[in-house]
């Protein structure tokens, strides 16, 4: 599938659901917690058709979101249903971390989710200050993710990213703590620039930290980096490396890097059966309706078709945007 402006869709990310056990102040202040009703939520029946009929069409990449993927039942054995379908070759979860380590008859949940086929994780890690942890994501669970990361690079995973939000006056502090919890257990770092997806407020002056300036903040640390232009996983991060040690850094710069979306391969199912050509953007098309009214396979695939076609060139973060929905109820 190729949209209007030549990306080449592969890649749908799944909301599971729009609840969190967290509350972090860029993405869902402790005020707003309406969920989706239940009976608006795709069952993992109707999430796998529609996965079925995207892998037809050409996506071979999917990674389970949500809110957090792992409040909801029954997510490994999800994975593994993605994982028996044919023409997809990778499945990834992006978590909070916080209950990779719950077990279930002495198995965790990361186990779990690597047996069910999983190869590719993120945790998001604003911190790893207690306190300051706790102001940002409202609980007080950073243990439960410091065990979580254990439990899952026990369990074998081996592309365990960390996802690490820029907040001014605050991430300035963790620079060197992350880098170094990472470069300890052969994690890849990567520093997110604050976007406006779940409202515009938290992303003011008083907040934004470019990656620009981060990367010169990290280079007061680890001596000037160098690029690496040819480095990319599956995302728009732009990779940078440290010469003495060898250890990569992630930065994602939706905000400030022009470049951004020029390889955007995305797709988003949001927890409520939406179909997103793009996380910046308000379009969104309807895939539930269809389903529930007993479409066929053939109509869901045009349908998947037309949402492509209409995926925009890149996002209108720039452009003073106003999010119509919460981060959490798309998927991140
Ligand atoms: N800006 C940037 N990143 C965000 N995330 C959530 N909200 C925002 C935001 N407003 C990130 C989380 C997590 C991923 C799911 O999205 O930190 O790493
Ligand atoms: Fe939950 Fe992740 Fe959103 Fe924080 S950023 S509230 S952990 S979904």
């Amino acid at each position: 599938m190729e949209d209007a402006f030549g990306h080449r869709i592969s890649y749908l990310r799944v909301s599971v659901t729009d609840r969190c056990n967290e509350r972090c102040r860029y993405c869902m202040p402790e005020e707003e917690q309406a969920w989706f009703p239940k009976e608006e939520v795709l069952n993992y029946e109707e999430m796998l058709r529609v996965l079925r009929v995207g892998a037809s069409l050409g996506i071979q990449k999917v990674r389970v979101t949500g809110g957090e993927p792992l409040t909801r039942p029954g997510v490994a054995e999800f994975c593994a249903q993605i994982a028996q379908i044919p023409g997809i070759r990778q499945i990834g979860i992006s978590t909070n971390g916080t209950l990779l380590s719950r077990e279930e008859q002495g198995v965790t949940l990361a186990a779990r989710l690597f047996q069910a086929g999983v190869r590719s994780m993120n945790v998001s890690l604003d911190s790893l200050d207690r306190e300051a942890y706790r102001r940002t994501t409202s609980r007080d669970l950073l243990p439960k993710v410091l065990e979580g990361i254990e439990a899952a690079l026990t369990a074998g995973f081996q592309n365990l990213r960390l996802n690490c939000v820029l907040m001014k006056q605050q991430t300035e502090r963790e620079f060197v703590p992350l880098l170094k919890f990472a470069a300890e257990r052969g994690l890849l770092l990567r520093f997110i620039e604050l976007m406006p997806v779940s409202s515009r407020e938290v992303l003011d002056e008083q907040n934004f930290l470019s990656t620009e300036i981060a990367r010169r903040l990290i280079e007061q640390h680890t001596g000037p980096l160098t690029a690496l232009p040819d480095f990319r996983t599956n995302g728009p991060a732009a990779y940078w490396q440290v010469p003495s040690t060898g250890q990569k850094i992630g930065f994602i710069g939706a905000m400030t890097n022009l470049h951004f979306c020029e390889s955007c391969d995305k797709l988003r199912l949001t927890s409520d059966g939406k179909l997103r050509p793009c996380l910046g953007s308000y379009l969104e098309f309807d895939l539930r309706e269809r389903l529930r009214q007993g479409c066929d396979d053939e109509e869901l695939a045009d349908f998947i078709r037309s949402v492509v076609a209409r995926k925009p060139k890149e996002h209108d973060f720039r452009q003073n945007y106003q999010p119509n929905r919460r981060m959490i109820a798309i998927g991140g």
